[in-house]
């Protein structure tokens, strides 16, 4: 049992407070995780903000990386001291999808409780009452007790920062493009929203030789940056003009529309246009999640009569025991650059901070360093 501090939301929909809980030893199949780095992702920012129901008190924070402090029962202990990231989406390696490949499908995750494989948490407040982990890894802690599973080893010489993004916003939006779209080289590519995730699509766009990577945000300052890491043409999108983007989108690609749309927000509207922007034969990934019960809607004749498709990308179709070391690799060897979407480090305390300007759309990646 050891004291740490920890970012509690009581409830979705509550403002985080940083607390001193107490952290149980590893069980057998579970790893205590010392935490270097933990990004700010939209995804915190739902639960933080209520738009999707989540169980509490539990410490937020999904986008992690830390050091390997001390292993439960069964597992190698020579692995301490080692460097990690924290994969979201820690697999049971026994269910149908997982025997499938399709670990970011696992039916049944511990992630799917907030809590270890047996259905408890080793956090617990100082009057001895539980607290969950989001997605079984609550990143926002000086140090958590995570599944095994969730725990993959990096190669020496990525930066703590580097090795959380690849944590999520990375994997997720790097994933989109390479593994569940399989974009070919050479197609046209439309991201509407370069946040994290959008600019990770970008660089996937990238890494897949697209020929146009078509940038789409409100915000210019995302779009400089969407330009700097390859995007070959950038609109600036006004949300009350919603037929303009999509006018502009398909301007720009020219043939009728670009051959892939990424949305990397998650809202009804924007869900629309990257549909409405598809040329016959386009296809639309949907990678932003919206509220929960939110509907998207489309035109249905244009879409059958134009062989559209639509597909939803989960993290990025990550196998992270294969995906991360992958992703590290090519951060080393020049051909992604995660270190280009941090623009704030900020101390565990700057939280709430952290979360009214992603609110705002004011930052790209904003990342908790611990000591
Ligand atoms: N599918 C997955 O597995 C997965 C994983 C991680 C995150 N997500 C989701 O992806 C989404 C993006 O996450 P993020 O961390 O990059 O968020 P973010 O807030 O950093 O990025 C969103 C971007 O959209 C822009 N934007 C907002 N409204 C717009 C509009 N009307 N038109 C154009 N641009 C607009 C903002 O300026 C911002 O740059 C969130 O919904 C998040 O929950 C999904
Ligand atoms: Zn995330
Ligand atoms: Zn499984």
């Amino acid at each position: 049992m050891r004291e740490v501090r920890g970012a509690v939301i009581e409830a979705a929909g509550r403002p985080t407070a940083v607390e001193t809980l107490l952290l149980d030893d590893p069980r057998p199949g579970e790893v205590l995780v010392r935490m270097t780095a933990s990004g700010v992702c939209h995804s915190d920012l739902h639960v933080r903000d209520g738009d999707w129901d989540r169980p509490g008190p539990i410490v937020l924070g999904h986008e992690g990386a830390g050091v390997i402090e001390a292993v439960g029962a069964g597992l190698d202990p020579a692995v301490v001291g080692r460097p990690v990231a924290l994969s979201w989406y820690a697999p049971c390696l026994r269910c149908r999808e997982c025997q499938r490949g399709r670990q970011w499908l696992c039916l049944g995750s511990p992630s799917l409780r907030h809590a270890q494989a047996d259905g408890t948490t080793r956090l617990q407040r100082q009057d001895g009452s539980p607290v969950l982990a989001y997605l079984s890894i609550g990143t926002f802690a000086e140090a958590q007790v995570v599944p095994a599973s969730a725990v993959i080893p990096m190669p020496d010489g990525v930066p703590p920062e580097v090795a959380a993004l690849i944590g999520c916003g990375v994997s997720t939006g790097v994933g989109a493009v390479v593994k569940t779209a399989e974009v070919p080289a050479g197609s046209t590519v439309a991201v509407i929203g370069v946040g994290g995730v959008g600019l990770s699509c970008v660089m996937g766009a990238v890494l897949a030789g697209a020929r146009r990577i078509i940038a789409v945000d409100v915000s210019r300052a995302k779009l400089d940056l969407a330009a700097d890491l390859g995007a070959t043409d950038w609109i600036q999108a006004d949300a009350a003009n919603p037929a303009a983007t999509v006018d502009a989108i398909r301007t720009a690609a020219g043939d009728g529309g670009p051959d892939f749309v990424f949305e990397a927000i998650g809202t009804p509207a924007t869900i629309a246009q990257a549909i409405a922007a598809l040329p016959p034969g386009g296809t639309a990934v949907l990678v932003g999640l919206t509220r929960f019960g939110e509907l998207a809607a489309f035109e249905a004749f244009p879409f059958v009569d134009g062989g559209r498709r639509i597909t939803g990308s989960n993290y990025g179709s990550a196998v992270a025991a294969v995906d991360f070391p992958r992703y590290a690799d090519a951060y080393l060897a020049g051909r992604l650059p995660v270190d280009r979407l941090i623009d704030r480090r900020l101390p565990l305390d700057d939280l709430e901070d952290a979360f009214d300007r992603l609110r705002a759309g004011q930052a790209a990646r904003q990342v908790v360093l611990f000591e």
